[in-house]
């Protein structure tokens, strides 16, 4: 995030992030929200370190230039940024024009992995009901092959059937609970957050279609022809990497 320090004080002293990686993911966020969005928009608002330089950004337009942008946010975390960002809410009564999100990978194909802050479900939902979704990520994310652990959303009266279940259906694949000191994860939608270890992923929309099939599995972090654009930045700079959306 944005970070100030005793430096922004004193005229012509600009203080560096202190941490390099941030400042890309911002540079990424402020290009996505330049490049895809306008006055009047209704946003997708993501989740996740990166995502929120976008919010950040949007909120900027609000308060600085009045634009009337409205966001879905994509879980609690991004509703309550996009409140503080002054921008107001809606939900997917309305068609979000751009859903602005970032990934844990991103494939030569432009597949994610998404869900490592747990909001994959609202998040697959925001992507698939979008007109175009736009990926904002640092260089790190870029990944030749997918792989685990794969973010999993469970019903939790189904857990340890999944949990007996995916080894059968994904060889050599081992779902565990997420736990935070100790105590099981629930998403924003009150279910349990597991994580499918499998290593690479040879065939991303093949691993997909096993996933759907798992009933109790309410969604998983698999994207697989979701992104229209992705917007990299790295010490060069942002490319703008495209992909051919391929709509389930
Ligand atoms: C949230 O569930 C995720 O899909 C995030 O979008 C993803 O984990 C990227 O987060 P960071 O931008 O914090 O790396």
């Amino acid at each position: 995030m944005s970070r100030s320090g005793p430096g922004d004080a004193v005229p012509g002293v600009t203080v560096p992030d202190t941490d390099p990686r941030d400042r890309l993911k911002r540079d990424a966020a402020v290009h996505a929200v330049t490049a895809e969005v306008r006055d009047g928009m209704v946003v997708g608002l993501g989740t996740g370190t990166t995502a929120a330089f976008a919010i950040e950004e949007l909120g900027r337009l609000v308060r600085e230039r009045g634009w009337r942008i409205r966001g879905v946010p994509t879980s609690e975390q991004a509703a309550a940024l996009g409140r503080r960002a002054g921008i107001v809410l809606t939900t997917l009564e309305e068609t979000p024009d751009v859903v602005i999100d970032g990934a844990d990978q991103v494939d030569p194909a432009l597949n994610l992995v998404k869900g490592g802050g747990g909001a994959h479900v609202r998040e697959k939902l925001l992507a698939l009901a979008a007109r175009r979704v736009a990926i904002v990520a640092d260089c790190h994310k870029l990944v030749a092959q997918l792989r685990g652990p794969i973010p999993l959303e469970v019903v939790p009266f189904a857990e340890p059937w999944v949990t007996r279940a995916l080894p059968d259906r994904w060889p050599g694949g081992v779902a565990r609970l997420r736990l935070r000191d100790g105590r099981p994860v629930r998403s924003d939608n009150g279910n349990l957050l597991m994580d499918l270890e499998c290593g690479t992923i040879a065939d991303p929309a093949a691993g997909a279609a096993v996933l759907d099939g798992v009933s109790g599995i309410v969604d998983h972090g698999l994207f697989v022809g979701l992104a229209d654009v992705v917007y990299v930045a790295g010490a060069d700079g942002v490319r703008r990497l495209s992909g051919e959306r391929r709509r389930p």
